[in-house]
């Protein structure tokens, strides 16, 4: 048996997802909100049975190891060795075969990077200045340590050369975006390559495992041509900005412990505060809190506090973070930052002021109402609706009721008037939740697809597919009638897999149609129609079943035909435009075949 078997064996997938999801039977499958994005009402489910999970919601799913992969970050060699451990079972693949993947050969890369630059920084002469600029800014040298803090001075392919040297190909160096490539680069000899950070301090960006994934590079000494401030490492399969939390894998265990994340805009400003002796400090690397950010800080607390800039541009910046951690059901904080400070000079200065600041987070609710409630007067009606407009949306992004209506009776209160009048101009919740939550998922998610034309076949293809696979062919000339519609469609070799089984006279075998699809995202559309068929059609009695999928069938049919008519009519017109008769002719005949 192979090692990926024996472990699925081993380990109970709904025990094992149920430590990261809470988890409720429903029928013979159990239940829960998908982790991987934000919603309020299940629909992610796992099955012990099938070995498997699915979302509804956002369509990931897969087995085990693909939930280890999406929910901790790692790749499948990571998830295969962690559940090994798990599951007690002795790998038989050799270590050098499992060290060979792309990802593992990148991350080496990006090691040996983090180690070099903070030995230059540390050992080497040039450096002086960079130390020097560190130590002024109040970072003592166990603080450069402990964050690997590097620098590289400005030249063109120090790293570059270096890692060659060691051996990395050029390819992956490019790969890991440490290395730029021009255009007329020649791989064989290494010429036209060049290092993307030069003349910067350099901090090593680290997954919540503590790999180094990235780097943010802060230059010394700007010039004209040093370019941003910070530059980035770019998107690479081992770095997403949207989806690393800088400093969490240093935060975690203090974040859980207190419950609460404190959420700061730079790198400068976690090390700052750090040092000072709050570990439970984070930052995005240059961009607004994103959903999958908000999903991976929420395993770890149910409070966000967040310091920003507090003039407008900042404020502007943080709002649509801090309206999807809202609308997730996370508690937000405002940290209030005298102005013109940066959380780390406002720490460096008064570390007890810094430390009130924390305690005395006002929630973001009650914030933006002495926002909008300053300088307006109450006597005013016109004042009055400007306050109005602009708290509405902001109750209606809470997605407790109870809590809704505490803010909704407090502004009617502090505004004079009856609450049932405010409760009539709010704007509707769910569709503005809906809106931004469907901004921050994949092109591919479903509710896009059923928008598009053939939304209503493809649905009803995929209704009928999971009554099949997990009733069995309830009714073979129905069954074969749709032959032709799925000739021409994105599910055609799961028909064909079941026909085969269906001519040839055996009953339908998940197992071996499983073997047979070559396409792995065939796998998981079939995964996850075993687990609608599971929830649907469970319960329902055979001769029900029978009526139900010829209904079906009739109507995919129906709407094939439609389909094919529709076309032939535009080639009709084509063809006619074109004075191509025996064209017509020829199409016509067909409409009439129909
Ligand atoms: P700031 O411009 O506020 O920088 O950008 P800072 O953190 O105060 O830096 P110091 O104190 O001058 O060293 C805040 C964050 O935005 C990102 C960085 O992550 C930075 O820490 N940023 C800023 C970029 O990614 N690129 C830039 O050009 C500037
Ligand atoms: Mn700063």
């Amino acid at each position: 048996m192979s090692d990926t078997q024996l472990i699925k064996d081993k380990i109970d997938i709904v025990d094992f997802i149920g430590e990261y999801v809470q988890l409720k039977p429903a029928g013979i499958n159990h239940k829960g909100l998908c982790p991987f994005h934000n919603e309020k009402s299940p629909s992610f489910m796992a099955s012990r049975e099938r070995n498997s999970w699915h979302c509804f919601g956002c369509s990931k799913g897969g087995d085990i190891f693909t939930f280890v992969q999406e929910i901790e970050g790692m790749d499948f060699i990571e998830a295969l060795k962690l559940l090994a451990g798990r599951a007690g079972v002795e790998l038989s693949t050799k270590q050098s075969e499992l060290e060979s993947s792309e990802k593992n050969r990148l991350k080496d890369i990006m090691t040996d990077a983090a180690r070099f630059y903070h030995n230059v920084l540390t050992k080497i002469d040039s450096a002086k200045s960079a130390r020097e600029y560190l130590r002024q800014r109040g970072l003592l040298p166990a603080t450069v340590e402990t964050w690997q803090i590097g620098y590289i001075p400005d030249q063109w392919d120090l790293l570059t050369q270096y890692l060659l040297k060691k051996g990395f190909g050029i390819d992956d160096l490019v790969a890991s975006g440490m290395t730029i490539k021009r255009e007329r680069a020649n791989a064989q000899s290494g010429k036209g390559f060049y290092d993307r950070f030069r003349g910067r301090i350099m901090f090593p960006i680290r997954d919540v495992h503590g790999n180094v994934v990235g780097f943010t590079g802060r230059v010394l000494v700007e010039t004209e041509k040093s370019g941003g401030k910070y530059v980035n490492t770019p998107q690479t399969p081992l770095y997403d900005k949207s989806s690393v939390v800088f400093g969490l894998d240093k935060a975690k265990h203090e974040i859980r412990k207190k419950d609460v994340v404190v959420m700061v805009e730079g790198q400068m400003d976690v090390i700052g505060v750090w040092q000072s002796g709050m570990p439970n400090v984070v930052a995005t690397s240059g961009t607004a809190l994103t959903e999958q950010q908000v999903a991976l800080l929420k395993r770890y607390a149910q409070n966000i506090s967040i310091a920003f800039d507090a003039d407008d541009a900042g404020y502007k910046a943080a709002k649509r973070g801090i309206d999807l951690a809202r609308q997730a059901g996370v508690n937000v904080r405002i940290i209030r930052v005298p102005d013109g400070l940066d959380p780390d000079d406002f720490v460096k200065k008064d570390p007890e002021g810094w430390r009130g600041a924390v305690a005395d987070a006002v929630d973001v609710m009650q914030w933006y109402v002495d926002r909008a409630f300053a300088g307006q007067d109450l006597k005013n009606p016109k004042h009055k609706q400007v306050i109005a407009n602009e708290l509405l949306p902001e109750i209606a992004r809470i997605p407790f009721a109870v809590e809704k209506d505490h803010w909704l009776q407090a502004i009617a209160a502090k505004l004079g008037v009856d609450p049932g009048i405010l409760r009539q101009d709010m704007p509707d919740v769910r569709e503005s939740a809906e809106t931004v939550q469907s901004r921050g998922q994949a092109p591919s998610s479903p509710p896009e697809e059923k928008k598009q034309k053939g939304g209503q076949r493809d649905t009803l293809e995929q209704h009928a597919l999971s009554l099949l696979l997990t009733r069995g062919i309830v009714d073979g000339d129905a069954f074969l009638r749709l032959d032709p519609v799925f000739a021409t469609s994105a599910y055609r070799p799961l028909y064909e897999l079941l026909k085969k089984g269906y001519t040839e006279g055996n009953s339908i075998d998940i197992e071996s149609i499983i073997s047979q699809l070559s396409d792995s995202n065939l796998h998981q559309t079939l995964n996850s129609l075993l687990l609608k068929g599971d929830e649907v059609f469970s319960l329902i009695d055979n001769s029900v079943i029978i009526l139900e999928f010829r209904q079906l069938a009739q109507q995919i049919v129906v709407g094939w035909k439609k389909e094919i008519r529709q076309q032939l009519q535009l080639e009709i017109a084509q063809a006619e435009q074109s004075g191509d008769d025996k064209k017509v002719a020829e199409l016509l005949q067909q409409v009439s075949s129909l």
